[in-house]
């Protein structure tokens, strides 16, 4: 199962959290390292999906008229990269990894030792609003599999089923 689309309430609460022109100054700045702005996507994005919590219809909108680029190419990479939310996410985004290396060494347990823990599927969000779960393509983290990330905080490796629920637990 996956989240649900955005309410227009969830929607406008978002882009209320920054205006465009309040982060023009750090994405120009972002866009200055490149040869050509529409290079720039990714940090950009990134940027923008902080200051905001998720990349919303206006912000897909606002990065391909700033960067030049074709709305659906925005849309495109945000879909191919799991560290991209178009929909609004828990506190914590805790992606999962489900590659070769990790399934090997026991993540599809860990997966299901998480989904009946927290009560939701991967792909979806707690009911209280802690925590989003992404099963993810390798995140570069083979040599602690199975390994989870919790984006822009920690790092887990060498998971149970147990410690995988003991880490996130942990975290509040
Ligand atoms: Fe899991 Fe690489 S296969 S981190």
């Amino acid at each position: 199962a996956t989240r649900p689309e955005p309410t227009a309430e969830e929607t406008l609460a978002a882009d209320g959290k920054a205006t465009f022109d309040s982060l023009r100054p750090h994405l120009d700045s972002l866009v200055a390292r490149y040869p050509a702005p529409a290079a720039a996507l990714l940090p950009v994005l990134w940027h923008v999906q902080r200051s905001r919590g998720w990349l919303t219809p206006t912000s897909i909108h606002e990065i391909a008229g700033y960067l030049g680029v074709p709305q659906a190419q925005v849309e495109g990479v945000i879909t191919f990269y799991t560290m991209f939310q178009d929909r609004p996410t828990g506190r914590d985004v805790a992606m999962v990894c489900k590659t070769l290396t990790c399934r090997l060494r026991g993540a599809q347990d860990v997966m299901d030792a998480l989904e009946d823990h927290f009560h939701v599927p991967m792909g979806g969000t707690t009911e209280d609003g802690r925590f989003t779960f992404e099963a993810a393509e390798c995140l570069g983290l083979c040599d602690m599999a199975p390994c989870m990330l919790v984006v822009d905080a920690d790092r887990y490796g060498d998971l149970t089923p147990e410690s995988a629920v003991k880490h996130l637990e942990d975290r509040s």
